[in-house]
C-alpha cells in the first residue's frame, strides 16, 4: 500500500484524492488488528525517530501520536513550549532544526497559527532532509489526521466488517456549530466530499459565513470538475432532516476575537445536538465530536454517552490506528547526508 503512497509530508487534505483515503483506511485496518494483538507493537519504525512539536494545548491528538509512534517501535521526543528554549528567543524554525540535527525522522507539528507546519516543511525541502511533516492543527486552518479518523469511523459504522470509502457515497452528514474558526471542519469538508458524502453546514452566521461552502466547491476534485457535494444552512432542522451521521464541532471559544454569541445557552438552545432534535435524521444515526467536548453545549450529556448513538469513544480509539497508518505511509525517508554518525 506504501507504495502508492506520494505524500511526503500531511500538511492539508486538500490534494487527497479517493485513493488516498482508501489507502489510509485499509492500512489503519491492518493496524487496528495489530491493536487488538496481546502484543500491540510492531518493528516497523525501530530505531526511528519521531519528534511531536506541540506549540499549543493538547490532550488526545498528542497522546494519540505518541502512543502511535510507540506502537511502531519509534523513538518518541516530546517538545513542550513552556519548558522550552522557546522563551529564551529561539525561533520556531530553529527548533525544528535542532530536533532535525538530532536525527528526526519525522515530525509531527501542532500550532495556534495557520501555515506554520508548511513552513517548517518548506525548511525541511529546502535543506533537502526527506524528513516528513505531519500537521497535526494549524490555527483555524486544517486538522488532517482528525479528519481521517473520522472518516475511518465513518466507514466502520457502515461496515464494521469491512469499512471502506465507497460506502460514504451518498449519504449525507451534517456538521454543526462553530465551522468559522474549525480546522476539524475544514479538514473533513475536503475528505467527505472527495468520497462522494454530502455535506450539510448548519450553525449561526456569526459561525458559519454566508459562500463558505461555496468556497470548497470551488476546488473541483479532478480535471473533469467533479463538483463537491456542499449545502448550508442557517438553522439546525434541514441540516439534521435524514443525516446519516452528526459531526459536532467544539466551540472555539479561545479563537473567538469577539462575543460572536449571545450566550452558551441560547446556543445550545439552537443548535446543540438532543435526542428530540435527531428523531428526524436517519434510522441508526451516529453523532461524532472530536473533543474536547463542551457538555452540555455542543451535544445533550445523556446523548454523549449512549452508545447506541455516540462514537466520539470509537473516534479516539480509532484515533490511534489511523495515526500509525500515516506516520508508517509517510515512512522514512531522511536523507543519509544528514546522519550525524
Ligand atoms: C480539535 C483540535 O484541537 O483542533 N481537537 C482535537 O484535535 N481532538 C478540535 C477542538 O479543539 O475543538
Amino acid at each position: 500500500m506504501a507504495e502508492t503512497w506520494h505524500h511526503r509530508h500531511i500538511l492539508s487534505l486538500s490534494a487527497f484524492t479517493p485513493t488516498d483515503y482508501d489507502t489510509v483506511i485499509r492500512t489503519a485496518l491492518s493496524f487496528r488488528d495489530v491493536l487488538s494483538r496481546r502484543t500491540k507493537k510492531v518493528p516497523t519504525l525501530q530505531g526511528r525517530v519521531v519528534t511531536n512539536l506541540f506549540f499549543e494545548p493538547s490532550t488526545r491528538t498528542r497522546s494519540s501520536f505518541e502512543l502511535a509512534a510507540k506502537r511502531l517501535s519509534a523513538d518518541v521526543l516530546n517538545f513542550a513550549p513552556g519548558s522550552s528554549s522557546l522563551t529564551k528567543g529561539e525561533t520556531i524554525l530553529d527548533t525544528a532544526k535542532t530536533y532535525l540535527a538530532m536525527g528526526a525522522d519525522l515530525m509531527v507539528v501542532r500550532h495556534q497559527s495557520a501555515g506554520v507546519p508548511h513552513a517548517i516543511a518548506a525548511e525541511l525541502d529546502r535543506l533537502q532532509s526527506g524528513v516528513g511533516v505531519l500537521n497535526a492543527g494549524d490555527g483555524p486552518h486544517e486538522h488532517p489526521s482528525q479528519a481521517l479518523l473520522d472518516l475511518f469511523t465513518l466507514a466502520q459504522a457502515l461496515n464494521p466488517d469491512n469499512p471502506t470509502v465507497t460506502a460514504l457515497r451518498g449519504k449525507k452528514v451534517a456538521l454543526v456549530g462553530d465551522i468559522l474558526h474549525s480546522r476539524v471542519a475544514r479538514s473533513n469538508l475536503w475528505s467527505l466530499t472527495a468520497c462522494g458524502a454530502e455535506v450539510h453546514l448548519a450553525g449561526p452566521p456569526t459561525l458559519l459565513p454566508p459562500g463558505f461552502g461555496a468556497a470548497f466547491q470551488s476546488f473541483p476534485l479532478d480535471a473533469a470538475g467533479v463538483e463537491r457535494a456542499i449545502v448550508q444552512h442557517s438553522t439546525l432542522a434541514p441540516a439534521l432532516a435524514d443525516a446519516d451521521f452528526v459531526m459536532t464541532l467544539r466551540l472555539q471559544r479561545e479563537r473567538m476575537a469577539q462575543h460572536l454569541l449571545p450566550s452558551l445557552r441560547e446556543y445550545h438552545q439552537q443548535f446543540g445536538i438532543t435526542r428530540d432534535r435527531i428523531r428526524p435524521c436517519a434510522p441508526g444515526v451516529k453523532v461524532l465530536h472530536p473533543g474536547p467536548t463542551n457538555r452540555g453545549v455542543e451535544l445533550s450529556s445523556d446523548l454523549m454517552d449512549d452508545p447506541q448513538y455516540s462514537l466520539i469513544g470509537r473516534q479516539v480509539t480509532n484515533g490511534i490506528a489511523t495515526r500509525m497508518a500515516l506516520l508508517y505511509l509517510m515512512g522514512t525517508r531522511r536523507s543519509d547526508a544528514l546522519d550525524l554518525l
